[in-house]
C-alpha cells in the first residue's frame, strides 16, 4: 500500500469515528439543554473536551463509543425529556430517569429505543397518558411507579415483554381496570409492583404461573373476590402485599407452603377463618393482618419463628393465648393485637433485644401482671394494655420508660404507686390509668415529666396531697384526680398550667379554698371540684370564665355567689353547700347585703349534661318575622350546655338586622343578650319544603334531638360550643344556638377583600390556625365516644376567635338536616354534604364517607393557607380545582414556592412547603393513602415555624426532601 492510501484511510476513520462521536455528542448535548433547569452537578463533565464515554452517569458499548446506558436517577433533574432525540442513540439499552421532578409527557418516540433492556421513568412529575410501548419487547426493567402518569395504562403492550423481570407500575392513578391478565404471561417476571393503581376484579387463578415471582404487591386497589389457591405455588415469595383491597374468605389451603414469605400484609380486607395456614410460615419477618373477620386462636408456632419483628393483627375476632416465647428471640420491635378476644398473660420477653417500640393489646382479656421485664424496655414509646382484666402490681420502672409517649393502662385491676421515676419520662405526653387499684401519693417528679398534656389517674385509691410541682406542667390540657381519696389544698400552682381545659377533682377529700388562679387559666373549659371538702367564698374570678361546665356542688362553701353565676342555670353547680347565699336565686338563702337586683325573670333553664333530670322542653308561641308565611311557630326548647339566656331575647332577635350569614340551609344571626352574652343563632329552614316532606335522610323528633345533644356534649377549645337547639313544634324550622365568635370565618379572612383589610394573616397565625384546626377534627374524629364526621370542612367552617384561635363550626350536620351551601338550588331527595371545591373524589364513587373524607377537605384548607387562594378560580382552568392546580405545580423547587402566597413575604415560605405536603398527603385520591386527623396533627405539630426563620437557611437537602411528597 501507498503511503498516500494509508493516510487516506487513517482520515476516513478518524472521520468515521469523530462523526459518531459527534452524533453521540449532540444527544446528549440536547438532554443537557433540556435539563438546563436543573440544579445539579452532573453535567460538569458533560463539555467538548471529555469523551462522551467519560461523562458522569454515561456508560458506552464494547466498541468505546456508543453510549448503552444513561444512568442519572436521582440527579435533583427537572425539565422535559426529549425522547425522539434520545431514541437516536442506536445502541441504548438503560434508561435510568428515576426519583427526579421530570415533567412533561412521555411521547410514543421511546418506541424507537427499541433495544432498551432497562427504562426507569419512575418517582417523577410526569403527566398525561403512558403511550403504547409494544417496540420494546427486549424490556427485562420497567420502573413506572409514582411516575405522575395517568389515565388508561397501555397493559396490552406488556404482553410482547416475554422477558419481563421487574414490573413496577403502582401509585399512579391509573383509570380502573380489572386485574390485567397479559400480565399472567411475563413468567420471568420476579418482582411485581402494583399497588394503589385502581386494580379492581379478583386475583386470576393464573398468577399461580408467575413462579419466579418474589414480590408480589397488589395492596390498595380495589381488588375483590378471595385469595386463589393457586397463590401458593408461589413458592419463591419473599414478600406479599395484599392490604387494602376488599378481599373475602379465608386465607387459601397450600399458603403454608410458601415458607420462604418473610413479609406478609392482608390488612385492612374482610378476610374470615383462622391462622393456621400460617404456622409453616416460619420465616416470617413481619406478619400483618389486622381489620379483618379472622377468628381462632394465634398458632403457638408464630411464638417460634426466630426473624419475627413485627406482629399486627388488631381489630380480628382472635381467641386464646399469646405464645409466651413470642418476641423474644430476634429484634422484635412491634406488637399490636389489640381489639381481639385474647386471653392469658402477656408474653414477657419482647422486649429481650431492647428494640420494642410499641405493645399494644387493648381491649382484651389478658390476665396475669404486667411482667418486670418491661420496666427496663428503654426503646418502647407506646405501652397500652388498657381494657383487660390485668392485676398485680405495675412495676415502677414504666413511669420512667425515657422515650415512652402514651402509658394506658386504664381499666384493669391494677394495683400499686406512680413511682419517682417518672422524672425520666421526659417524652410522656398521656397517662390513661383510670379505673384501677393504684394507691400512695402523686410523686411531686411528676414536674419533671414536662410534655405531659394528660392525666387521667381516675376512680383509684390514691391519696395524700397533689404536689404543688404541678404547676410545672405547662403543656397539661386535662387532669382527671376524681373519686380518690386526694385530700389537703388544691395546689395553687394549677393556675399557672397554662394549657389546662378540663379539670376534674370531684369526689375527693380536697379541703380548703378554691384557688383563684383557677378563673384566670386562658382555655379552661370544664371544672369539677364537685362532692369535697372545700370551703371560703367562690373565687369571682370564676365569675369572667365561660365554662361549659361548672361543679362545685356538695362541698362547705360560704358566702354569696357571684352575681353572674347567680342564674338558675346553676342551681346544680352549687347544690349541697348550705353556707352559700344569694341575692337573686331563690334556691338559696338570701345574702344579709342589700342590693336588690329587681325582677326575676322568666328563665329558660337549660340543663346540665348528664343531668339525670332528663330534658327539658317548653312550648312558645312565637310570631317569627322570618319564616315564610308569616306563620305562627311553637318553639321547644333543649340546651345542653350549663348556661342561661331568655330564650324570648333569642327569638325576637331572628331578624333582619341581626344578619351576618346566608347560607343553603339558613341564615345565622348575631343575638346580643341583655347580661352581655353574644351567641350566634342558626335558623335552619329548608329551602324547598323539604323539612316537611320528611321523607329525606334527614332526621326527625327524637333522633334530631339526639344527635344535637351528642353534638352538644363535645367540648374541645377549638370546637364551636353548641348550646342548645329551639325546634318549632311541627319541626318546620330549627335555630341551633351557638358561642359567638368575634372574627368571622378563616374563608373571611383568606378571601374576603374587605376582612383582608383587617390585616393579612403571616404564616405563624396560619400555622397556628392549621395546627388548632386540626386539633378541633382530631377531637371530633377521635376524641368522642363515636367518631363525629364533620362532612362539610371549609374555610368558612372555621371560625376565628378575638385572638384568631380557629374553632370548628357546623360539625355533623350534615346528619341532621343541615344541607350544604351548594344544594340549595338543587332537587335532591338526598343529603348532599359538603361544599363543592372541597369534596373528596370518593362521593363521586361508592365508597363510604367517613372520616378520611373530612381529612381531603381539611386538604384543602391548608392548601388555602399556604396558598392564600379558593377551592375554585377561575386560573386553575375548566373543572379543574386547587388540589389539582397544586399538584400541577410540583415541577421544580421554584414551581412550588411559587404556591406560597406572596402577600406572606419570603421568610416563611420554605417552612411553609411543608404543611403544603401534609395537604397534598390529605389529598390523597384513595382515602386509605390519606393520614388521620391524628397524623396529620403530629406531622403540623413537626412542621412548627423556627420563629426566629428569615436568619437560618433551610439546608438544600431539606428542601429537596420536602418536594418529594
Ligand atoms: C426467562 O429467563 C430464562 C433464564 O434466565 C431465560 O433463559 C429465558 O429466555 C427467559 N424467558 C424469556 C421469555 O425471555
Ligand atoms: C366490598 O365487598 C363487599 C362485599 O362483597 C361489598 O358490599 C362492598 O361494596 C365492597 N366494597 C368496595 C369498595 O368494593
Ligand atoms: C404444598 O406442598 C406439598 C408438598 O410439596 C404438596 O403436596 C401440596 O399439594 C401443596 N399444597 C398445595 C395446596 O399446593
Ligand atoms: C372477657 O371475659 C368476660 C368473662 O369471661 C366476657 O364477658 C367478656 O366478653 C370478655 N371480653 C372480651 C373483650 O373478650
Amino acid at each position: 500500500m501507498s503511503p498516500e492510501t494509508d493516510f487516506f484511510i487513517l482520515v476516513l476513520v478518524i472521520g468515521l469515528i469523530s462523526s459518531v462521536r459527534s452524533d453521540e455528542f449532540s444527544v446528549l448535548l440536547n438532554l443537557k439543554s433540556a435539563l438546563a433547569e436543573s440544579n445539579t452537578k452532573l453535567f460538569d463533565s458533560w463539555r467538548s473536551d471529555i469523551p462522551v464515554c467519560k461523562f458522569t452517569g454515561i456508560t458506552c458499548d464494547d466498541t468505546g463509543s456508543m453510549v448503552k446506558e444513561i444512568e442519572i436517577s436521582n440527579q435533583n433533574l427537572s425539565g422535559s425529556i426529549p425522547f425522539d432525540s434520545i431514541c437516536q442513540l442506536q445502541s441504548l439499552q438503560k434508561l435510568s430517569l428515576g426519583f427526579n421532578y421530570l415533567h412533561g409527557s412521555v411521547t410514543d418516540d421511546l418506541n424507537k429505543c427499541s433495544r432498551l433492556t432497562y427504562l426507569d421513568l419512575g418517582n417523577n412529575l410526569f403527566s398525561g397518558v403512558m403511550p403504547q410501548i409494544s417496540s420494546l419487547n427486549g424490556l427485562l426493567y420497567l420502573y413506572l411507579n409514582n411516575s405522575g402518569l395517568s389515565g388508561t395504562f397501555p397493559w396490552g403492550s406488556l404482553e410482547s415483554m416475554r422477558g419481563l423481570v421487574v414490573l413496577s407500575v403502582g401509585d399512579n392513578p391509573f383509570d380502573e381496570t380489572p386485574f390485567p391478565k397479559q400480565l399472567l404471561k411475563l413468567t420471568n417476571l420476579t418482582w411485581l409492583y402494583m399497588a394503589n393503581c385502581s386494580i379492581g376484579g379478583q386475583i386470576p387463578a393464573g398468577i399461580g404461573e408467575l413462579k419466579e415471582l418474589i414480590n408480589l404487591e397488589i395492596s390498595s386497589n380495589y381488588i375483590t373476590g378471595e385469595i386463589p389457591t393457586e397463590i401458593s405455588k408461589l413458592l419463591k415469595l419473599w414478600q406479599l402485599e395484599l392490604y387494602a383491597n376488599n378481599l373475602t374468605g379465608k386465607l387459601p389451603v397450600g399458603l403454608r407452603n410458601l415458607t420462604n414469605l418473610h413479609f406478609f400484609d392482608a390488612s385492612t380486607n374482610h378476610l374470615q377463618g383462622d391462622l393456621s395456614e400460617l404456622k409453616f410460615l416460619t420465616q416470617l419477618k413481619s406478619l400483618q393482618l389486622f381489620e379483618n373477620e379472622l377468628t381462632g386462636e394465634i398458632p403457638p408456632e408464630i411464638g417460634d419463628f426466630k426473624q419475627l419483628v413485627n406482629l399486627s393483627l388488631y381489630r380480628n375476632q382472635l381467641t386464646g393465648r399469646l405464645p409466651q416465647q413470642l418476641g423474644s428471640w430476634s429484634d422484635f420491635n412491634f406488637i399490636d393485637v389489640s381489639e381481639n378476644f385474647l386471653t392469658g398473660q402477656i408474653p414477657p420477653n419482647m422486649c429481650k433485644n431492647n428494640k420494642m417500640t410499641e405493645l399494644l393489646i387493648l381491649e382484651n382479656n389478658f390476665t396475669g401482671a404486667i411482667p418486670a421485664s418491661y420496666a427496663d424496655c428503654k426503646t418502647l414509646s407506646r405501652f397500652r394494655v388498657s381494657n383487660n382484666m390485668l392485676s398485680g402490681v405495675v412495676p415502677g420502672g414504666i413511669w420512667g420508660l425515657p422515650t415512652a409517649e402514651i402509658i394506658d393502662i386504664a381499666n384493669n385491676n391494677l394495683e400499686g404507686s406512680i413511682t419517682s421515676e417518672i422524672e425520666n419520662a421526659k417524652r410522656l405526653g398521656q397517662i390513661y390509668a383510670a379505673h384501677n387499684r393504684l394507691s400512695g401519693e402523686l410523686p411531686p417528679q411528676i414536674s419533671k415529666a414536662a410534655s405531659l398534656n394528660t392525666i387521667d389517674l381516675s376512680h383509684n385509691q390514691f391519696s395524700g396531697k397533689v404536689p404543688e410541682t404541678i404547676g410545672e406542667l405547662k403543656r397539661l390540657d386535662s387532669l382527671h384526680l376524681d373519686n380518690n381519696n386526694f385530700m389537703g389544698q388544691i395546689p395553687n400552682s394549677l393556675g399557672s398550667c397554662d394549657s389546662l381545659s378540663d379539670i376534674n377533682m370531684a369526689y375527693n377529700a380536697f379541703s380548703g379554698r378554691i384557688p383563684p388562679a383557677l378563673g384566670w387559666l386562658p382555655t379552661l373549659n370544664s371544672l369539677n371540684l364537685s362532692s369535697n371538702q372545700l370551703t371560703g367564698e367562690i373565687p369571682g374570678t370564676l365569675s369572667s370564665v365561660r365554662l361549659s361546665l361548672l361543679d362545685l356542688s356538695h362541698n362547705k362553701l360560704g358566702g354569696a355567689v357571684p352575681e353572674s353565676l347567680s342564674i338558675e342555670a346553676y342551681n346544680g353547680s352549687f347544690a349541697g353547700n348550705p353556707g352559700l347565699c344569694s341575692q337573686k336565686v331563690k334556691y338559696f338563702p338570701r345574702c344579709s347585703t342589700s342590693g336588690d337586683s329587681g325582677v326575676i325573670r322568666t328563665l329558660i333553664t337549660c340543663l346540665s349534661i348528664g343531668s339525670a333530670v332528663g330534658l327539658f322542653f317548653l312550648a312558645y308561641l312565637r310570631y317569627m318575622k322570618k319564616t315564610s308565611g308569616k306563620e305562627e311557630e311553637t318553639w321547644n326548647v333543649k340546651s345542653f350546655h350549663v348556661l342561661s339566656f331568655m330564650e324570648d331575647e333569642i327569638i325576637e332577635s331572628v331578624k333582619e338586622e341581626n344578619l351576618i350569614g346566608k347560607g343553603g340551609s339558613g341564615q345565622v344571626y348575631r343575638v346580643s343578650l341583655k347580661n352581655g352574652m353574644e351567641l350566634a343563632v342558626k335558623h335552619m329552614r329548608n329551602t324547598e319544603s323539604g323539612w316537611r316532606r320528611k321523607r329525606n335522610n334527614i332526621l326527625v323528633g327524637k333522633e334530631f334531638e339526639a344527635e344535637v345533644e351528642t353534638l352538644s356534649s363535645i367540648r374541645h377549645v377549638n370546637v364551636v360550643k353548641l348550646y342548645c337547639s329551639l325546634t318549632s313544634q311541627d319541626q318546620g324550622s330549627r335555630l341551633l344556638v351557638y358561642e359567638y365568635l368575634a372574627n368571622g370565618s378563616l374563608w373571611e379572612r383568606l378571601h374576603d377583600p374587605i376582612k383582608k383589610k383587617l390585616g393579612g394573616l403571616d404564616w405563624i397565625t396560619r400555622y397556628e390556625i392549621a395546627l388548632g384546626a386540626a386539633k378541633g377534627l382530631e377531637y371530633l374524629h377521635h376524641g368522642c365516644e363515636r367518631p363525629v364526621i364533620h362532612r362539610d370542612v371549609k374555610s368558612s367552617n372555621i371560625l376565628l376567635d378575638e385572638h384568631l384561635k380557629p374553632r370548628i363550626a357546623d360539625f355533623g350536620l350534615a346528619k341532621i338536616g343541615h344541607t350544604a351551601d351548594t344544594s340549595s338550588s338543587s332537587s335532591c331527595t338526598h343529603v348532599v354534604a359538603g361544599t363543592h371545591g372541597y369534596i373528596a373524589p370518593e362521593y363521586g364513587y361508592t365508597y363510604k364517607v367517613n372520616e378520611k373524607s373530612d381529612v381531603y377537605s381539611f386538604g384543602v384548607v391548608l392548601m388555602e393557607l399556604v396558598t392564600g387562594k379558593k377551592p375554585i378560580e377561575v386560573e386553575y382552568g375548566e373543572n379543574k380545582d386547587i388540589v389539582y392546580w397544586v399538584c400541577s405545580k410540583l415541577k421544580n423547587k421554584e414551581s412550588v414556592l411559587s404556591l406560597v402566597d406572596s402577600s406572606m413575604g419570603e421568610a416563611y415560605k420554605e417552612e411553609s412547603i411543608k404543611v403544603l405536603k401534609i395537604a397534598i398527603m390529605c389529598t390523597s385520591r384513595l382515602p386509605t393513602l390519606r393520614p388521620s386527623m391524628r397524623e396529620v396533627v403530629k406531622m403540623l405539630e413537626e412542621a412548627e415555624p423556627c420563629k426566629l426563620l428569615g436568619i437560618i437557611n433551610v439546608s438544600k437537602e431539606k428542601q429537596n426532601h420536602v418536594l418529594l411528597v
